[in-house]
């Protein structure tokens, strides 16, 4: 049993494998967090102090008892109005500005298995491997009742957690702000991790020491975003890699989001990971309820590494779906980088053919085959196919792209319309625009509102037309601007347009994984502007960056590893000098660090020679003989790319009969200190063997000492190590 209720249905136990979690509904009824972290037992109730403290307001049922205060005891979810004067996790608003709200414990239940969000997506779980907790809170107004939700996968060691709020009152009321996740800490020195970014440089890692002031990342993009990725870890000041303690909050959702944490008064630290407040005001009316997206939890009193196996195997095997879930990804050729949108059949077709020459298993058709695309001014909302364009009918390119041994697969962006489209100019209404003012263009393009059914019924009916053309294996979902004007010319308020767009997005990526339960979707948004465990849900891989430099993508996949597994990671070989930051490297590097993804080629073969071809023939497939284990086995830094001479990598199978050591030069220098790549995750006294040379190394001494890598020569050199337990 993960989920224990003790004294009288008031104290509440989870426990995973590793971890304990405690909180109680005391004799007011207010939920105080007692603990999180390593696993133990008993009642941690001792932890709390009362104090008469200056300038602490004391709830009113505890008469002339000052020592009582919401300001500094820790609480499982805050509200306005209590006296707690730190950062709350819900604001409600009951009509003439009233805030105040003051959340007793009402009742609670227990169940097998993991509850489900309505609209949202959440991780999922058999009956036997998770336990729901639910608790139902009532403010004393009697004007709102919400639902805490508490979902427990004993064995990764992950807790989620989802608010309900229901309006209980005979008006309307407003939910302005809710964090889905709040963690009280009572004592304790923390540095906070966050992953900070921009176009084309994604999730850069920033450890920042937790003072007294509130620190906050998040997005008021309407996406996820690029420039702050949706997940954080408050990590005790000594924690490294493989020792010490750590929490993460992962956000579930694809929105706006909002994080921060900070030091109080007392030096106790709170965090919290939610929606972000801002253009945020969601109406309900009597009865409604508002459900807020998950936020994933994991502990681990051992590292980040473990924290990282904890959230990787949890998306892996608990929010990615479908038949693609288990399984290698196809190799593919992707056009974009070939020929942008200046192509034609004709070219498609010799791309497929170099692809199959090659031994790739798929060719994608990037943007460009659509309305009246050749630039970036036109054509998005017009899903039908240019046929001119390609000099033939879609039916027939998929046809021919099959007959060649292949698989087929399309680009699409439906949230997005140019002016200059048929679309637009038959439903100008359907752009979030504001009335009386120019919209604010992105990439010269406007959003779609899909807070609107309408708008989400007919672009799907018109991609599902295209994609009904023939058998389309993969899509690509594509969304290439962040959501300015929040205007939805129908919606009565605009405080949920925002919200509302989210849930018309996951019911379209719903209803089309649900119709292409075999085709494989890949998100993607500029690269990685929503790389995040929402999108994940529906679309098993995300393209990763835009950048497709090997040097640059160690950096953004490092970031990536912290929270997400390499199988969702997509990552393609490129030419040089790379077409964003001109960088050379070998084509062996680029090779190696786009393995540690889903793996494809996004260049023109044409312009290779044919050592080069060759080259990418015998690397597809080695990646095709280590695919299982970078897919599914244990991701581990073995060194920080940010700083340093190299970076090193491992993947270790979970059975640790095989593992892969990467390692990629970043420096040279003349007569260079030997490097040591130090392996971790290897099965201790047991002995491996390298597969090409033959070598046999104890596993203890890789794991002490590290194995020694050939003086470099050259810029970026990269070298692979396959070892097999003997
Ligand atoms: C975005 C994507 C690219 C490519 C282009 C097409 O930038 O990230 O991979 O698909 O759009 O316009």
């Amino acid at each position: 049993m993960a989920i224990t209720v003790q004294e009288n249905g008031r104290l509440f136990t989870i426990d995973t494998k590793n971890t304990t979690y405690q909180m109680k509904a005391d004799r007011y009824g207010v939920l105080l967090h007692l603990y999180y972290g390593r696993r133990t037992a008993g009642s941690m109730e001792y932890l709390l102090t009362y104090a008469d403290r200056g300038y602490a307001c004391n709830i009113y049922d505890t008469g002339r008892d000052r020592t009582y205060s919401l300001d500094f005891l820790p609480q499982e979810f805050p509200t306005s109005g209590t006296g707690d004067m730190r950062s709350p996790a819900l604001i409600l608003e009951y009509g003439n500005g009233i805030d105040a709200c003051d959340l007793r414990f009402d009742h609670y239940t227990v169940r097998d298995g993991k509850y489900a969000l309505k609209g949202l997506p959440a991780v999922y779980a058999s009956e036997e491997e998770a336990q729901t907790l639910e608790i139902v809170m009532k403010d004393i107004s009697g004007m709102a009742e919400v639902t805490l939700l508490y979902g427990v996968i004993p064995e990764l060691d992950i807790i989620t957690r989802s608010v309900l709020i229901r309006n209980t009152a005979e008006e309307e009321i407003r939910v302005e702000k809710v964090m889905s996740a709040n963690l009280d800490q009572l004592t304790g020195k923390y540095d906070l991790i966050t992953f900070y970014g921009r176009h084309t440089m994604e999730r850069n890692f920033q450890r920042t020491p937790v003072a007294h002031m509130e620190q906050c990342i998040g997005s008021r993009r309407g996406t996820s975003s690029h420039q702050y990725n949706p997940m954080m870890i408050l990590a005790e000041k000594e924690t490294t890699e493989t020792a010490g303690g750590c929490y993460a909050m992962q956000f579930v959702y694809s929105g706006g989001f909002s994080g921060n944490a900070g030091k109080d008064q007392y030096d106790q630290t709170r965090m919290q990971m939610g929606l972000m407040q801002e253009k945020f005001s969601y109406p309900l009316a009597p009865g409604e309820e508002f459900t807020a997206p998950e936020v994933i939890m994991s502990f681990s009193g051992t590292g980040l590494e473990t924290l990282s196996h904890n959230l990787q195997d949890c998306i892996r095997k608990h929010v990615c779906r479908g038949k693609w879930r288990d399984q290698v990804r196809p190799v593919l050729l992707n056009s974009w980088e070939a020929y942008y949108m200046d192509f034609d059949g004709a070219d498609i077709l010799a791309l497929a053919e170099q692809a199959a020459l090659l031994g790739m298993d798929m060719l994608v058709l990037d943007d460009g085959w659509f309305g009246k695309r050749n630039d970036d001014y036109a054509g998005l909302g017009d899903w039908y196919v240019n046929e001119e364009k390609l000099g033939g009918k879609m039916k027939e390119l998929i046809y021919w792209v099959h007959r060649k041994g292949l698989k087929f697969g399309l680009w699409v962006e439906p949230e997005m319309v140019n002016e200059d489209s048929d679309l637009y100019r038959e439903h100008p209404d359907w752009a979030m625009t504001i009335p009386g003012r120019n919209p604010v263009r992105g990439r010269h393009q406007l959003v779609l509102d899909f807070s609107r059914k309408e708008v989400v019924d007919a672009i799907f009916e018109s991609i599902c037309k295209v994609l009904d053309m023939g058998t389309v294996d993969y899509l690509k979902w594509d969304y290439n601007r962040s959501i300015v004007d929040v205007y939805s010319h129908t919606a009565k308020d605009q405080g949920k347009v925002l919200y509302d767009y989210i849930l018309g997005l996951y019911d379209f990526l719903e209803r089309l994984t649900q119709r292409y339960p075999d085709m494989l979707i890949e998100g993607c948004s500029g690269g990685g502007g929503r790389f995040d465990a929402g999108m994940l849900y529906y679309t098993p891989q995300i393209w990763c960056s835009d950048n497709t430099d090997a040097i640059d993508r160690l950096r953004i996949q490092y970031g990536t590893s912290f929270g997400y597994p390499a199988s969702c990671v997509g990552s393609h070989v490129s030419i040089c000098p790379n077409e964003q930051n001109g960088r050379v490297t070998p084509l062996a590097t680029r090779g190696i660090t786009a393995m540690s993804g889903t793996f494809g080629y996004e260049l023109n073969p044409e312009v290779l020679s044919e050592e080069e071809k060759d080259e990418i023939r015998a690397q597809i497939r080695r990646r095709n003989e280590l695919a299982e284990l970078i897919h599914f086995g244990s991701y581990y830094r073995l060194s920080d790319p940010f700083d340093g001479e190299c970076s090193a990598w491992a993947f270790v199978s979970k059975d640790r009969s095989e593992a892969l050591i990467n390692h990629v030069n970043l420096e040279i220098h003349g007569n260079r200190p030997v490097t040591y790549v130090r392996m971790r995750g290897l099965e201790s006294g047991a002995a491996y063997r390298d597969t090409e040379s033959g070598k046999v190394y104890p596993a203890d001494a890789l794991m002490q000492v590290g194995l020694p890598m050939p003086a470099p020569f050259g810029d970026y050199g990269a070298l692979q190590i396959h070892l097999v337990k003997i």
